[in-house]
């Protein structure tokens, strides 16, 4: 269940632009926060292209969520400078406290585990974002407390 509606707009808005598919993708996420099966036979239909070169752009971009998001959307940085500080470690952390793997959802629908890759701030990694707030410096206990203030 999804708004089709909202993914017929957003397609119809953007069908013409250069290079449409990506802003059509990133539209669509935006206005109903994943990217649903059912869409990708209309966005393939829009821009004349098959569905499967529609699902390989989705899948390829680790950005693009398939499923909708739980209430809570946890992101660890696995780029290389978090890396080198860390956050290796601290993502298998956060897949131990939340009881998921990343790119999926806890059982109880409150979180959600996603990498991102850099976020800009290398300097001051492992850097994870917590609904859209940045977090710098986050060991294993930081990352406790964040989830816990959530958890309210
Ligand atoms: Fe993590 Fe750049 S590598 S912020």
């Amino acid at each position: 269940p999804f708004d089709v509606g909202a993914v017929r707009d957003v397609i119809a808005a953007r069908r013409h632009m250069p290079g449409a598919m990506l802003p059509i993708l990133h539209g669509i996420q935006d206005v109903i926060g994943f990217v649903p099966a059912d869409a990708v036979p209309m966005i393939a239909d829009a821009l004349n292209v098959s569905r499967a070169e529609v699902h390989g752009v989705i899948s390829f971009y680790h950005h693009f969520r398939q499923q909708p998001a739980g209430k809570h959307v946890i992101q660890v940085c696995r780029a290389e400078a978090c890396q080198s500080v860390g956050s290796e470690a601290l993502a298998r952390d956060a897949e131990k406290l939340l009881g998921c793997a990343f790119h999926e959802t806890t059982p109880d629908g409150q979180f959600t585990l996603e990498p991102v890759y850099c976020l800009g701030l290398c300097a001051c990694g492992p850097n994870v974002v917590v609904d859209g707030e940045l977090h710098a410096r986050v060991g294993t206990d930081k990352l406790n407390r964040l989830l816990q203030a959530k958890r309210g």
